[in-house]
């Protein structure tokens, strides 16, 4: 009997020892060649993992999350962003798929602003709108990057110095961008930025997601919860209308877990705007949590896989977009095409126009201030 417990409490103590080590070993990382870009610019690509079979991996194109694995309700796993196997599909993709972007996120109304009485013109790539930070925004740059690595997460950080007026933007602009990845499957996004003249900046990230994997058709089923109560509706140009109504009654009210697909097609001028010939989601929605990283921002779960993500934001608003103009035309990995509302993006930022909108928070950036913003994306299945 005696002999027997201490049998058994040596099997605890070895078991324990075992899983301790593993839990320490679990987090790794490494990073090799991706690739060249068309000029023969190395690019490189950074893998994280942890113990539970979660992958990510950021390329130094665009500081890009190329791919995330993610394991079903059955420990299965499949990479659930968008993206391509080569610098190339980056380098000439125009949907923006897993990139950092700067200096503006989404659009600004005639590609102009103001500051201190000087207007500024930056490229308008989107109509006559400014998209994205322009024809070379920062997902079109190669990034320098370095591992990093705390107690409890493995990552990269990267860097860009953006000179001033590049792309038509004042300032000469640094910024760094790091990923991490820890043992309970969250995924970490850091952005730091300083200006040695006043500027405007709005980063994010473009990841489109489909927890059902890639190129496994359209997201229409994934069920989606936003806490927010308002969103900035949108003119014919996708330019913010500068009101902030209630979401309630519209199809736009993500409040209580709702199937994406269960009002896209609805008959809404908004949905109209997004995309003229089969609707879609394409807004900024305003964060209930406003600003706080410690509220839950947003909860999209697959029913049929069980994987669900859970989004944290320390920035006012998300542009969730349902990859309306996804047409099935471009081959993303593995030679998968991306079908129309094959994916959505829940972009982490200030509302889009901002410096053209005076009830938007602002988003100057003045010299002497430092720019960040936390998102954290946490993963889970059942
Ligand atoms: C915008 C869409 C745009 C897409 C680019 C989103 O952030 O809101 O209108 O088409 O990015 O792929």
């Amino acid at each position: 009997m005696l002999q027997s417990r201490f049998l058994l409490s040596g099997l605890g103590l070895s078991l324990m020892i075992a899983t301790l080590s593993a839990q320490a070993a679990g987090l790794t990382s490494e990073h090799k060649a991706f690739g060249k870009t068309n000029d023969g610019t190395p690019v490189e690509q950074y893998i994280l993992r942890n113990s539970h079979g979660v992958q990510a991996t950021v390329i130094t194109y665009g500081a890009t999350l190329q791919s995330l694995q993610i394991p079903d309700k059955n420990g299965k796993v499949a990479d659930v962003v968008l993206g391509f196997d080569d610098v190339q599909g980056y380098q000439s993709g125009t949907a923006y798929f897993g990139a950092t972007i700067g200096r503006f996120g989404n659009r600004l109304a005639n590609g102009a602003f103001e500051l201190d009485g000087k207007r500024y013109q930056v490229p308008q790539n989107d109509k006559t709108n400014s998209l994205h930070g322009g024809t070379q925004g920062f997902d079109k740059r190669v990034w320098s990057a370095e591992p990093t690595k705390a107690k409890d997460s493995v990552g990269v950080t990267l860097t860009y110095l953006s000179a001033d007026g590049e792309m038509g933007f004042p300032g000469n602009l640094k910024t760094e961008v790091t990923y991490s990845l820890n043992e309970n499957n969250e995924l970490r996004i850091e952005y730091k930025a300083s200006t040695d003249k006043p500027t405007v900046l709005n980063l994010t990230n473009h990841s489109y997601f489909n927890l059902a994997g890639a190129g496994n058709g359209d997201v229409l089923k994934q069920v989606a919860t936003l806490h927010a109560s308002h969103y900035t509706p949108v003119d014919v140009k996708l330019i913010p209308t500068g009101e902030l109504p209630a979401v309630a009654g519209t199809p736009m009210d993500f409040t209580k877990p709702t199937a994406i697909g269960k009002n896209i097609k609805a008959d809404h001028q908004q949905l109209k705007y997004a995309e003229e010939k089969q609707g879609g989601f394409d807004f900024n929605w305003v964060l209930d949590a406003k600003g706080d990283v410690s509220k839950l921002a947003a909860d999209v779960s697959d029913p049929q896989s069980g994987r669900r993500l859970q989004l944290y934001t320390s920035e006012p608003g998300v542009q969730f977009y349902t990859g309306n103009f996804l047409d099935g035309t471009v081959k993303g990995k593995g030679g998968k095409v991306y079908p129309h509302w094959g994916a959505f993006t829940l972009e982490t930022q200030h509302y889009p126009d901002s410096p053209n909108q005076k009830n938007f928070p602002s988003t100057r950036l003045d010299p002497g201030q430092t720019y960040t913003q936390t998102a954290l994306f946490k993963f889970s299945a059942k």
